[in-house]
């Protein structure tokens, strides 16, 4: 494996800091690097609230579900969908832009997600570890308030971004097997349950064996309570307040 392989296949999530400053410099350098990440068009459909103000992490903490690691870490990331700029740029060329479409929506988001990838990656090659929030989507409309989002663009998650406390680096955690993720030419569905049965064994092992909040439970237990309620529906009537839509 060469060294981009290895620290991928290093990854897990960080929940516990070093109390170690982030230095802006080495945000801006992950930040910077970040932006290389391919996005749709050009068009940038993100923005990065950087947040490092104790009492600012302490009201986003509360309002992503009372998450410490949030207020514990130095630095905390906030990545929004942002079509703001291609409206500021339709008006400014006298265009009326159609951003109220689900295409725009999914661009925005896979955008997003690709710069942030790529800023979690980074910042892991720098010695830096980090965990994404999607609590950040649990009051969406008092976090917009908060970090003053304007018109089209949204908050997607937070990332908390720190030095790891060494002491309390956690196991990875498996996933799924490759042949449940690749499909060789067309979707191979009846396999699917083989490969989750599979799966649960590992996974069982290990939530029963991790050094910190042990319990016995298998992936498609854990997964299937997920949605056994709807989530978030604040969600559609927060967007469509943003200008976005599902037309
Ligand atoms: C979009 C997204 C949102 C997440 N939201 C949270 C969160 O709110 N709180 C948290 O502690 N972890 C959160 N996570 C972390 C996941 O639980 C974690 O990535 C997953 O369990 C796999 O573990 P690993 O990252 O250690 O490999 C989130 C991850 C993603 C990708």
């Amino acid at each position: 494996m060469n060294d981009v392989l290895k620290l991928m296949s290093n990854h897990r999530s960080i929940r516990k800091y070093e109390a170690k400053e982030v230095s802006n410099e080495s945000i801006e350098n992950i930040i910077t690097a970040a932006q290389w990440a391919s996005t749709s068009s050009n068009i940038q459909a993100y923005s990065i609230i950087k947040v490092k103000d104790r009492v600012r992490k302490e009201q986003l903490a509360e309002l992503c579900g009372k998450q410490q690691h949030v207020v514990d870490c130095p630095v905390f990331l906030v990545f929004c969908g942002d079509l703001n700029r291609i409206n500021i740029s339709s008006k400014m060329e006298n265009v009326e832009p159609h951003l109220d479409t689900v295409e725009p929506f999914i661009v925005a988001s896979v955008d997003t997600a690709l710069i942030a990838q790529n800023v979690m990656l980074a910042a892991e090659s720098i010695g830096l570890g980090g965990v994404y929030i999607g609590g950040i989507r649990n009051n969406s409309n008092e976090v917009s308030e908060l970090l003053k989002l304007p018109d089209y663009v949204y908050p997607i998650f937070g990332m908390c971004l720190g030095y790891p406390d060494n002491e309390k680096v956690p196991e990875q955690k498996p996933r799924l097997p490759l042949k449940a993720i690749v499909h060789e030419e067309a979707y191979e569905n009846e396999h699917q349950e083989n490969n989750i049965s599979e799966y649960n064994q590992v996974m069982k092992h290990y939530y029963e064996t991790r050094s910190s909040s042990t319990r016995s439970e298998t992936w498609s237990e854990y997964v299937s309570k997920i949605y056994q309620a709807p989530k978030r529906q604040h969600l559609r009537g927060f967007l469509e307040s943003k200008r976005f839509g599902f037309k």
